[in-house]
């Protein structure tokens, strides 16, 4: 049925009909926080307050830290955002990020994350919500205690060994080092080996399938990183649509290999020390009934959810982590100086050797990586969904059922009332005495409350192991194929660089 006689101008009527209604739709979603009484900041059409990010110009931890500090400046202790035409709900005070993520937790229990449970893989820890997650949660959180850390050191020790040699073998041909790319395959082989139980020997071959295997989950374009906005956002639309995040390719890689893995241990009686063992021991007898839970062991693509997971969240954050450190100590030579004293003096105590016990008594070895966490913090904000209404403490404002809230990781630890001189690397802040006298949620690179980081200890225990490793024999300086100053990939879901980082490796007496 045409409007009018011409085809092209009923068009164009169409198209414009199309057009105003779309505006008329992103106003009426913008007056969303002056509904509710809440400040908030202009948003643009059509992406929100998140047009840089989306727009692939810079990280979109970037962008949340800049809003941070705009709230801060207007002298707001909460604010508004938008994405796309979606409500976030911004705190910037440290007492009402406490409230929402552990003292009313049960208002803020899930993350807003988009989960097409059409595809495989998809039950685990980050994704779920609700009972489902309590009940993982539960009968997971034994696997991360410090008596199972120890266990796993074995695993870690191996592949400190083969960092050495890696090193070793660089410094002979003197020649500038990739280290991201070496510690990148110093991660997958921990992590792999512990989640997977499988050797992995990437820092033998960087084109082991275990690699590339990496490097294809971490593979991030403008698009993959607009499309994984946009699921969030419309999550309703994109069920619809079936669209899915998740690559079919790297499922059906981890599928068969957990498979493979677990036939192998159950046919052999095998049992090793790691991750895999912890999960198949929770698939074949009910978990323990005194933890908060149903009881129910694991099924299969539980445990291959959960090592997929534990891959996904401890690989790449862990080796950015030590890479943004090395760079830090490369640039801060007096810093590199001192740990490298403290760190030979921490191993004497212990007849010299890398253990367990020994890189947990290296005070100024945690400075260092706290200092580095608060600088560049992997996780560069963190997300919870609002699943019942909540009154802000003393306020008259309440956030609405099914409201996603943002926290700026990136933004409190570049506080400049918290953190004088944000941008330097100053370990000293972390001093028993400095640390006390801040806010316990000043420095949140592993989240907090019943839904913080469950792997923060094995992060940090191999964070420890690689750079006690390379700084107690190497000096690190930056190399000049390094592009400096550093910028943050912007496509990229953890806080990473962009490009390489090229140091200089010599060997001190
Ligand atoms: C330096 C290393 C790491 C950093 C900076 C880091 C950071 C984080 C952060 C910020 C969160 C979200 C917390 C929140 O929402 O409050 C998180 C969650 C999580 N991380 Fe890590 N992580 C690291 C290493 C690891 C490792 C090694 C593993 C596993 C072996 C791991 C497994 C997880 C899991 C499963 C969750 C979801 C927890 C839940 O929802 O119950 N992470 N991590």
């Amino acid at each position: 049925m045409f409007i009018t006689t011409s085809l092209t101008s009923d068009l164009v009527t169409l198209a414009v009909t199309f057009l105003v209604i779309l505006i008329c739709y992103f106003k009426w979603s913008f007056q969303y926080w002056k509904r509710c009484g809440i400040p908030y900041l202009e948003p643009e059409i059509p992406f929100g307050n998140l047009s840089n990010a989306i727009r692939g110009k810079e990280h979109s931890g970037v962008t949340f830290k800049r809003i941070y500090n705009e709230m801060k400046h207007k002298g707001w202790k909460y604010g508004g955002i938008y994405i796309f035409t979606k409500p976030q709900f911004f705190p910037t005070d440290l007492e009402l990020v406490r409230n929402v993520v552990t003292k009313d937790f049960q208002h803020f229990v899930d993350r807003d994350i988009f989960v097409n449970e059409k595809q495989p893989l998809q039950a685990h820890l980050l994704n779920l919500k609700g009972d489902k997650w309590r009940n993982l949660r539960s009968k997971l959180s034994p696997t991360f205690t410090s008596g199972k850390m120890k266990m796993m050191f074995s695993v870690m020790e191996e592949c400190q060994n083969d960092l050495q040699k890696r090193l070793d073998k660089e410094c002979l041909k003197n020649e500038p080092i990739d280290i991201k790319e070496i510690l990148a395959c110093f991660t997958t082989n921990i992590i792999g080996s512990c989640a997977f139980g499988l050797e992995f020997k990437a820092l033998e071959d960087e084109d082991s399938s275990f690699r590339v295997f990496g490097r294809k989950m971490f593979q991030s374009s403008k698009w993959s990183s607009f499309k994984r906005v946009f699921v969030t956002t419309f999550p309703k639309f994109s069920k619809l649509l079936n669209v899915s995040i998740a690559r079919k390719d790297i499922a059906d890689f981890v599928i068969n290999m957990v498979d493979d893995t677990v036939k192998y241990r159950e046919k052999n009686n095998y049992t090793r020390n790691d991750f895999m063992q912890l999960l198949i021991n929770l698939k074949n007898n009910a978990p323990s009934i005194s933890g908060d839970h149903d009881g129910k062991p694991l099924t299969m693509d539980e445990v291959a959810s959960q090592a997929l997971v534990f891959f996904a969240a401890g690989f790449e954050t862990s080796s950015t982590l030590m890479t943004f450190a090395l760079y830090e100590l490369s640039k801060n030579q007096e810093i590199q100086d001192r740990l490298r004293k403290e760190i030979r003096q921490g191993l004497a105590r212990h007849d010299n050797a890398i253990t367990y016990d020994s890189v947990q008594d290296i005070k100024y070895l945690s400075q260092v990586l706290d200092e580095s966490l608060r600088l560049h913090p992997p996780a560069s904000a963190l997300n919870r969904l609002c699943v019942k209404d909540y009154k802000i403490p003393n306020e008259d404002v309440v956030i609405k059922k099914g409201t996603s809230v943002l926290i700026s990781v990136l933004g409190i630890h570049h506080d400049k009332d918290i953190y004088p001189d944000p941008d330097k690397f100053e370990p000293d802040r972390f001093s028993d005495e400095n640390r006390k006298s801040r806010h316990n949620y000043a420095h949140i690179p592993f989240g907090e409350g019943p839904r913080n980081c469950i792997g923060m200890r094995f992060g940090l225990l191999q964070a420890k192991v690689g750079l006690v490793s390379l700084i107690k024999d190497y000096r690190f300086t930056v190399n000049k194929k390094t592009k400096e100053p550093l910028v943050y990939k912007s496509s990229s879901i953890v806080l990473a660089v962009d490009g390489e980082v090229w140091l200089n490796a010599e060997k001190v007496a």
